[in-house]
């Protein structure tokens, strides 16, 4: 691995810092306690040219680098880990997804416009009985000449009730297994399209998921992406290429527990002198920079190996499934330095502790990953 942060690298940093302590700090408590989604804030990530960070240019995206996406991931996600999810999954799993496998079609219709923020996507793998079991699709999408009928119900959708585009992943073939199942672009306007009961969540409160509901939705043909019976391995791949986004996310918000129980480590006094000076903190906060110091690491290098265009599975989910455990770890850690404080909302640590767990969970649970590493360990 090679990674030397480039001015370009910095100043994407930076933007993303002051975007994140200066835009979404003030409204955060509330919007997490309110449950109330970041339109403004999505808009404005958009005109900084983060929601397409990594889409060619000519699509609308800011044409950036992996590598600058998690430096980004994390500064956003250190302060506000709901809007970041509605990023990753935008960046990632939709527009990746669309800009690698579809046609030009539909870059020009559903990548462009999101692209540049004006419109969020969303990707619907999950359902009631299949989450980690990404083979048991239950919703199917029957060939009908020139178009497919859609049926079935999508679960945990971020971005579901907000999203303008959705990438929903259905069962063609049953015969087939893993190799009749395909991946569309719906649109929330088509008929049939119904957004079901949002969550009231742990974490993670001001991001959006819902329930998912097709009742005989018309898809046209062209809005398959890539050969009939592609959709499997297309989730997969780009589910890989989302990890990077989420363990980003993970070493953001024990990144911004760190630097929260640091500073207040500082100014808290107790036995005659600031807490840090007491050996129970600093190991604590020796422990915490250690650990983040080692997801970043683990972070870069997946994204550096993206960039590279080399295969990075492995990596990725060794980056997510390390993070995401920092992230509890270390957010735990932090509500501890902050004593009684820290069990209050504003002084945010209790917050990035809740939003902390769904990094174990969502794409792609721990066991999952290790599932992932443990192949390639013994294929290697
Ligand atoms: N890239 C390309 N192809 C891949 C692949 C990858 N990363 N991983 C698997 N495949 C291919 C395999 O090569 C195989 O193809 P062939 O049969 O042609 O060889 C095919 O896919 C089936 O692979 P497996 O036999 O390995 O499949 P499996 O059933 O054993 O499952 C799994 C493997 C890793 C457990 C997988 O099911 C998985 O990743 N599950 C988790 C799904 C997930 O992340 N769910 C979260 C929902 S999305 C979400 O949370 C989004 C959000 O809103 C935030």
């Amino acid at each position: 691995m090679n990674i030397e942060l480039s001015e370009e690298h910095l100043a994407v940093r930076d933007a993303a810092r002051d975007f994140a302590q200066n835009v979404l700090k003030p409204g955060v408590i509330e919007r997490d306690e309110e449950q109330r989604f970041p339109k403004d804030e999505i808009k404005q990530l958009g005109e900084l040219g983060f929601m397409g960070m990594m889409v060619d240019p000519k699509y609308g995206g800011g044409g950036m680098d992996t590598v600058s996406y998690v430096l980004a991931m994390e500064e956003i996600s250190k302060v506000d880990a709901s809007c970041s999810v509605v990023m990753s999954v935008n960046n990632s799993l939709y527009c990746w997804g669309i800009e690698k496998y579809g046609s030009e079609e539909q870059k020009q219709k559903y990548l462009v416009p999101c692209a540049t923020g004006e419109k969020i996507g969303a990707f619907c793998l999950s359902e009631p009985e299949a989450g980690s079991d990404a083979t048991s699709q239950r919703t199917t999408a029957e060939d009908k000449g020139d178009h497919y009928l859609l049926n079935g119900t999508k679960n945990w959708i971020t971005n579901g009730g907000s999203a303008s585009y959705y990438i929903v992943i259905a069962q063609t073939d049953v015969e087939k297994g893993h190799r009749g199942i395909n991946a569309f672009i719906v649109e929330q306007s088509m008929e049939g399209f119904v957004v079901g009961a949002k969550e009231n969540k742990l974490g993670i409160r001001a991001s959006d998921t819902h329930t998912l509901l097709f009742n005989d939705v018309k898809v046209p043909k062209e809005n398959r992406i890539g050969e009939d019976g592609f959709g499997f391995k297309f989730a997969m791949q780009i589910l890989s290429g989302g990890r990077i986004g989420i363990a980003s996310q993970a070493l953001g918000i024990a990144s911004g527990a760190y630097e929260l129980a640091l500073a207040y480590s500082k100014e808290r006094q107790a036995f005659g002198k600031p807490i840090s000076q007491h050996q129970a903190i600093a190991f604590k906060l020796a422990d915490m920079a250690t650990e983040i110091e080692a997801a970043r690491l683990l972070c870069l290098k997946a994204a550096w190996l993206k960039d590279q265009k080399q295969n990075f599975d492995k990596e990725g989910a060794m980056a997510k499934v390390f993070a995401s455990k920092v992230a509890m770890d270390v957010t735990v850690e932090a509500v501890q330095v902050h004593g009684g404080y820290g069990f209050v909302k504003e002084y945010h640590v209790e917050r990035l502790m809740r939003d902390a767990k769904i990094t174990q969970i969502y794409e792609g649970t721990s066991e999952i990953q290790k599932i992932v590493i443990s192949r390639a360990v013994l294929r290697d």
